[in-house]
């Protein structure tokens, strides 16, 4: 049995280097052997202070490299598919930011890749169920403490949007989460999605109508809806209120300082997804390292990582038609579940 994870990190942008950060200071039983980017200036700067680790351009020579034992994947995901082929064939763990794949059709090429192989080796970066408030909902869920769940009211608001984030970034980039939150909290798959496109914001780009209403329904008749609004200026909100047939629950409010002073009270607003979901990202990581040393995952699968691609591509068929679409499913194989 591996002893420790020699992690490559493929992809040193934004989300890379905050892992490589965390794999290189508060993970236990793993170490950055590599790290991976096509701008290798990027890959250099990454590996500062960690003995051991090499920077490279090209997957293919980290995952050759008999110094690497696992991966995590943090490039675009439109290049997700190709790596996770790669790293199936070589039977290692894998982390796999989300998306896994952007669309329904070739996260099922994964999902066979992986069937094929025998054995669940794709833990996907759905980082959300590892806040501690989604789990404690979670478990109220789980444990009907409350009830039946009836309901679920979601707001997933940021401050601003990077260039280039088109309209269908809205559902494919942002409300993925969301689907899989669904489905975590109810253990059901999503049957239908709408999206109504409302009273617009002057402070989006051009092309993208924000905010966005998305009515999400699953298999026993939950109700869901998102109001998604990525340039929501005052800062960044992830948080979830969930109606019960004996109570409501309320999850992912700011936190922190309350403050009294001037004739003023108040506190800080959440400025980005790196302060509300830092905790849960730490959690997720040491959670798949731990699995993976005793060859299993430790999170979402890459079923969870088809299944919301699926209501992605039923997301954004929604929000062109305006009607209600259908989210088209294969048969879940065994392996997961
Ligand atoms: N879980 C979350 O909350 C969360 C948050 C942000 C991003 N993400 C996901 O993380 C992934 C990366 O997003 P990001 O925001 O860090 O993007 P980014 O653009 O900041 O970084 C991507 C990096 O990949 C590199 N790259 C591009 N092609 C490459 C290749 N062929 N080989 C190696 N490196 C290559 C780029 O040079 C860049 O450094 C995406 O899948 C994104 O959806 C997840």
């Amino acid at each position: 049995m591996t002893k420790i994870l020699r992690v490559a990190v493929i992809g040193a942008g934004r989300m890379g280097a905050d892992h490589i950060q965390r794999l290189n200071t508060r993970i236990h039983g793993a170490e950055v052997a590599a790290v991976v980017d096509v701008d290798l200036a990027r890959a250099q700067a990454a590996i500062e202070g960690i003995p051991g680790a090499v920077a490279l351009a090209d997957a293919d020579e980290a995952l050759n490299s008999g110094d690497v034992n696992a991966v995590l994947i943090a490039t675009p995901g439109f290049l997700h598919e190709d790596i996770l082929l790669k790293a199936i064939a070589k039977d290692i763990p894998i982390l796999c930011e989300k998306p896994l794949t952007p669309d329904a059709e070739s996260a099922w090429k994964i999902v066979e890749a992986e069937q094929k192989l025998g054995r669940k080796r794709i833990q996907v970066g759905f980082m959300r169920r590892f806040d501690a408030e989604y789990a404690a909902l979670g478990k109220i869920i789980r444990d009907s403490e409350l009830g039946e769940l009836l309901m679920l009211h979601h707001q997933h608001r940021n401050p601003t949007t990077p260039a280039g984030f088109t309209n269908e970034m809205l559902i494919n980039d942002s409300v993925v989460h969301e689907f899989d939150a669904i489905r975590y909290f109810t253990g059901e798959e999503i049957t239908s999605v709408q999206v109504r496109l409302g009273k617009a914001t002057r402070n989006a780009p051009a092309g993208q109508h924000d905010p966005q209403h998305v009515l999400i329904e699953t298999e026993s008749g939950v109700l869901a809806d998102v109001e998604i609004y990525v340039n929501a200026k005052f800062g960044y909100e992830v948080a979830t209120q969930a109606s019960f047939e004996d109570g409501i629950v309320s999850i992912g409010g700011d936190k922190g300082a309350y403050t009294r002073s001037n004739g003023r009270w108040g506190g800080a607003v959440t400025p980005g997804f790196e302060e509300r979901f830092g905790a849960a990202y730490d959690v997720e990581i040491q959670s798949w390292v731990d699995a993976a040393l005793r060859d299993e995952i430790g999170g979402p699968t890459a079923w969870d990582g088809y299944a919301t691609a699926a209501c992605c591509e039923a997301g954004v068929e929604a929000q062109k038609n305006g009607e209600k679409v259908a989210v088209k499913l294969n048969a879940k194989p065994a392996l997961y579940s």
